[in-house]
């Protein structure tokens, strides 16, 4: 029976359906593994199911011979040195598509409540400070009818975009890739400096990478609109956290709501302090059935993998022999 190491906590029935076909070792008290103890529970492992709190690069994996696939329980997979999996004959793989709604859900989610100072107006409530009710309380920005902007159009980018139809927006995009015309309502493409000044809200989106490293910084948020809202649910280290934080201080752009942060779970200081701010801990796609549906994903992709078979969300089809791609 090959060996799979579940990294983290998952449901327990999950656990219950992998112990039917593998040897299972789950860290079920979900202690924090350190990068070493990784490579310890890894070491005579087939298979492994992941987080994106996990690093798998070319020294952890230089330790772990019987490595055969390295299945992640989430989209983003800057946690995985592709390239060393590769060069270690270890498939990668991820879970697109199966959180592209709830994800969407959540853009929203943050866009709504930091546009309409929904976390804010409540800490005031809940503080008492609700003694009369005044024309002005908590004038919020306008969403319905405005402009939207998505800094990445990729399946969750789209769902997003498709959610603004409802709001009467019109979308404005940068991305990689261009949509053919006509899709998700319309979506315009814009180069990124027209993005940030044409949007009235902006959405990022983008899959992390060293090209997008602060991909929005303090000159890109001098470049939006004071009134606007960003949100991030992509990845810390898209957002330059310090400028941002300076902005939001600074009134430059009107609120932000975040998902994501560089260094998380830590987060900037200066973030705890602003009430111009949602934060939420990275559970953009954490809701109960997109869990079971991303856990399940991982489990098929490394049950595959082991089989022999060519997983259904593969990153390196460049392990497999030639006529398995
Ligand atoms: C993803 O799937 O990439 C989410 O951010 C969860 O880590």
């Amino acid at each position: 029976m090959h060996r799979i190491v579940v990294s983290r906590r998952i449901y327990p029935e999950l656990i219950d359906v992998l112990r039917k076909d593998f040897d299972v070792v789950a860290n079920q008290d979900d202690l924090s593994w350190s990068p070493a103890e990784l490579a310890q529970a890894l070491a005579d492992a087939d298979g492994a199911l992941i987080t994106a709190g996990e690093r798998i690069d070319d020294a952890l994996l230089a330790r772990c011979p019987k490595l055969k696939v390295v299945a992640n329980i989430a989209v983003g997979y800057n946690n995985i040195d592709v390239a060393a999996c590769t060069k270690h004959g270890v498939l990668a793989t991820n879970t697109p598509d199966v959180l592209n709604e709830a994800t969407a859900d959540h853009a929203w989610a943050l866009l709504l409540a930091a546009a309409r100072r929904v976390g804010e107006s409540e800490r005031w409530l809940r503080a008492g400070h609700w003694k009369r009710w005044t024309f002005e309380l908590f004038n919020g920005a306008e969403v319905c009818g405005t402009t939207l902007g998505i800094l990445g159009m990729g399946r969750i980018g789209r769902a997003i975009a498709r959610r603004a139809v409802g709001f009467s927006m019109r979308v404005v995009y940068h991305n990689r890739n261009r949509l053919p015309a006509g899709q998700e309502g319309g979506a315009q493409y814009v180069a990124l400096d027209e993005l940030l000044a044409q949007a009235d809200h902006l959405v990022l989106v983008v899959p992390y990478s060293p090209a997008v490293h602060h991909i929005i910084g303090g000159p890109q948020l001098a470049r939006m609109k004071r009134s606007a809202v960003l949100v991030n649910i992509a990845r810390g280290g898209v957002v330059d956290d310090a400028a941002l934080v300076t902005a939001l201080r600074d009134g430059r752009i009107a609120a932000a709501g975040l998902d994501v942060y560089e260094n998380e779970p830590a987060l900037h200081p200066g973030l705890l302090e602003l009430e111009n701010v949602v934060l939420t801990p990275h559970i953009a796609s954490s809701t109960r059935a997109t869990r079971i549906a991303m856990a399940t994903l991982a489990a098929d992709n490394a049950r595959a993998a082991l089989a022999g078979q060519v997983p259904p969300s593969l990153l390196n089809p460049e392990v497999l022999p030639d006529r398995r791609r």
